[in-house]
């Protein structure tokens, strides 16, 4: 069976969505995106995607389109048309729309272009965790509004290509001597047994997966601390993750080439993915 997505209220053959040429997405990188994944049908965390989304869109001037109620009947709709009963991640994008004319003024009367598709978590990402990922600094060259969710994601996009040609999974983003984040993820590190993450920001994504992480770190107890990590913390670091919905909780076991900690995935993200795998569990069967 042909994939179905949706598109501007409705569920159609991916094969025959269309969007216009002048969509301001696609001659601007004009819209934002969400991430968020699906856990038998389960949409997960979806409350804290949409305020997301929203602030996203606030922060562009586009009208938030649809209520909780019903992106959530739309993305469980989606989730449930998809020939398979894998776990799923939902990709939604919301454009500007479609301009008469290619001005970066926006125009008064325009109607948002309204995407979302379902695909399948690769299996391969709990054994790639349980392993320990490699990872690279780079310096942090995107913009200054890293709080919104842009599609506008060139500057991502090369930084992900080079801790891929450099034999590793993802790279961590240091701007004016602090490491703020991933370049598709959020950032922990464990020190003198306390797990730390920097504050939110206009120079990072508010993650889904960095906030949940707190939650459960506060609910059971493990020290934990937000504050800025400086750059030198990393090479001092017990243990460093990395997270994002998809990729969940990654340890990073290698970094710029030297092993961090004793080069596993260490104890405290043993107990942090343990929680959060029994997190999931519990909204599988709610
Ligand atoms: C730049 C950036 N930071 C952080 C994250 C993690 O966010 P979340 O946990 O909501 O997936 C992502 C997710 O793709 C991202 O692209």
């Amino acid at each position: 069976m042909q994939q179905l997505v949706y598109l501007n209220g409705e569920f159609i053959p991916k094969d025959q969505a269309r969007i216009s040429v002048m969509d301001r997405g696609f001659l601007f990188g004009d819209g934002v995106y969400e991430v968020l994944p699906a856990f038998g049908g389960k949409l997960f965390r979806l409350k804290e995607h949409v305020n997301r989304l929203n602030n996203s869109l606030n922060s562009i001037y586009i009208t938030p389109p649809y209520s909780h109620t019903e992106w959530e009947d739309i993305l469980t709709q989606l989730v449930k048309l998809q020939a398979t009963t894998a776990d799923s991640y939902i990709y939604l994008q919301i454009t500007r729309g479609a301009a008469a004319v290619r001005d970066h003024v926006i125009p008064p009367q325009i109607s948002p272009t309204i995407f979302a598709m379902a695909n399948p978590i690769p299996t391969t990402n709990a054994a790639n965790n349980a392993r320990g990922i490699g990872a690279i600094t780079r310096n942090d060259f995107r913009w200054e509004r890293c709080d919104i969710k842009a599609i506008t994601l060139l500057a991502n996009v090369l930084l992900r290509q080079e801790a891929m040609e450099a034999g590793t999974t993802e790279a961590i983003l240091i701007r004016d001597g602090q490491a703020v984040e991933g370049a598709a993820s959020n950032l922990f590190i464990v020190r003198s047994g306390v797990m730390i993450t920097p504050p939110t920001s206009n120079y990072l994504l508010p993650g889904i997966t960095r906030d949940l992480i707190l939650e459960l770190a506060a609910v059971n107890n493990i020290p934990h601390k937000v504050e800025p990590i400086a750059a030198a913390d990393l090479t001092q670091a017990e243990e460093i993750w990395m997270t994002s919905s998809v990729r969940e909780i990654m340890p990073v076991i290698h970094l710029d080439g030297v092993r961090v900690g004793m080069g596993i995935p260490g104890p405290h993200w043993q107990h942090i993915n343990k929680l959060y795998q029994s997190f999931k569990a519990n909204v599988r069967l709610s």
